[in-house]
């Protein structure tokens, strides 16, 4: 499994603790940035990483900002993205099961770090129940396709 990361200053501290705790687990990780805690722009994050799991190169995106609002919307605007923002495993878990997310979004001003763990986990372990969630997530890839739906 390859995971691609990113985050801005507000997540940076979060980005760091998840990649140490995915390298540990023997998942490849590609991060995208930031580097440091200075203050940089979420949506070239967000973007950046949508591009990577949208063309393929990587199974998941982890994207993290202060709240995840800000890194979740950018990653949204790319085509083929389905980037969740989650605040609990059960929401991680859902965001899997019926809307076979792509992305994982996460707040890191407010996320305890071991909770933040265990929401990777949750997202990274779940899959898509299809079904009946096929069909709405299709609604979604059709609008996108045509404007239509
Ligand atoms: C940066 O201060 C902050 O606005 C950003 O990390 C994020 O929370 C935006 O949604």
């Amino acid at each position: 499994m390859k995971i691609v990361i990113a985050s801005d200053h507000g997540g940076y501290e979060l980005k760091e603790h998840i990649k140490k705790y995915l390298l540990s687990q023997k998942i490849e990780i590609e991060d995208l940035g930031t580097d440091s805690a200075d203050s940089v722009d979420y949506p070239i994050y967000g973007i950046k990483a949508a591009k990577e799991v949208a063309r393929g190169s990587a199974n998941f995106g982890i994207i993290i900002c202060g709240t995840g609002i800000g890194i979740s919307i950018a990653a949204n605007k790319v085509k083929g993205i389905r980037a969740a923002l989650c605040h609990c495993v059960e929401y991680a878990k859902l965001s899997r099961e019926h809307n076979n997310a792509n992305m994982l979004a996460l707040g890191g001003r407010f996320l305890d770090k071991s909770e933040a763990l265990k929401i990777v986990e949750a997202f990274l372990h779940t899959q898509f129940a299809g079904a009946r969630h096929q069909k709405r997530v299709d609604i979604i890839s059709q609008f996108e396709n045509n404007g239509e739906c």
